[in-house]
């Protein structure tokens, strides 16, 4: 198959009542983070629905230990990027902690910067209740939210680091009454982070926005992950995500033999020279 075709037949562009559609269809959602130029063409050449531009840029790409440093003027050439990149996917761009949490009014402000600076398609934050205003100023104003519930890591202090969300008969009713409240605020799709299988199916049973699933069995109408994890670029990946490739180890490999043949002189060659 040739780089530049989509491998699934869909939409030339997939918009935000494509989501709503595919989980009418019962056909899963394929989405990948990214956070530059190269891989977002390749994972949109390669047919990825939506791409998220994640605030684990922070950890991923910037070398910190969490998601919380990372901020909004971090997150814009980023997105832009991305968003120039992308032919096909929805691109949804993170608001990063401390951007949205103050109110609905910091939440818009926050927004509306992404949106006119990058070109995305919607952007996400953390929290079901507890950010729905901020998710219904959003839908408002025309910008659309994919909310994110179960672990979210701009709480990790809070949970006590990346651990399992919604076990126990009360955090399944919170749980619940948290995807109720983004739906009811217009949120048109939920990513649910480390979650038991049974219940991320029973969230998407009844809430009529798409599921996102991360670490949350195969029940939800779709699937993310940090494409670093997915493409193993580093020796450690959560056990939740598999390892497509270890390009890590790839990647290692050429720059060795670049190394060695710059240190023997067999690169370049004549064929990687100019004649005068
Ligand atoms: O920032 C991110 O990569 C995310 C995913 C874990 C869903 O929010």
């Amino acid at each position: 198959m040739s780089a530049h075709t989509s491998p699934t037949p869909g939409p030339k562009r997939v918009r935000v009542h494509h989501l709503a559609e595919a989980k009418a269809r019962g056909e899963k959602l394929a989405m990948l983070t990214a956070y530059d130029a190269v891989t977002a063409a390749i994972f949109d050449a390669a047919g990825m629905d939506l791409l998220l531009v994640g605030d684990s840029i922070g950890n991923v790409m910037h070398g910190h230990a969490s998601t919380i440093p990372v901020t909004v003027d971090e997150m814009i050439p980023a997105a832009r990027a991305v968003a120039r990149a992308t032919k096909r996917a929805f691109v949804v761009v993170d608001l990063p902690f401390g951007s949205y949490e103050v109110g609905p009014q910091q939440a818009l402000e926050t927004a509306v910067r992404v949106f006119k600076e990058t070109g995305a398609d919607g952007v996400k934050l953390e929290g079901g209740v507890r950010s729905a205003a901020q998710i219904r100023a959003l839908t408002d104003a025309g910008i659309p939210v994919v909310a994110h519930l179960g672990y979210t890591p701009q709480s990790e202090n809070l949970l006590g680091g990346p651990r399992v969300q919604g076990r126990g008969d009360d955090a399944v009713e919170r749980l619940a009454t948290d995807a109720q409240a983004v739906e009811d605020a217009g949120a048109v799709a939920v990513v649910l982070e480390m979650v038991p299988t049974d219940v991320a199916a029973r969230i998407t049973e009844i809430v009529g926005i798409p599921t996102i699933g991360i670490g949350a069995g195969p029940h939800c109408d779709g699937q993310v992950l940090v494409w670093t994890d997915m493409a193993g670029m580093t020796s450690w990946s959560p056990r939740f995500a598999r390892r497509y490739a270890e390009l890590g180890a790839v990647l290692q490999g050429a720059a060795e033999d670049y190394v060695a043949e710059v240190k023997d002189s067999s690169f370049p060659d004549a064929e990687h020279s100019f004649d005068k």
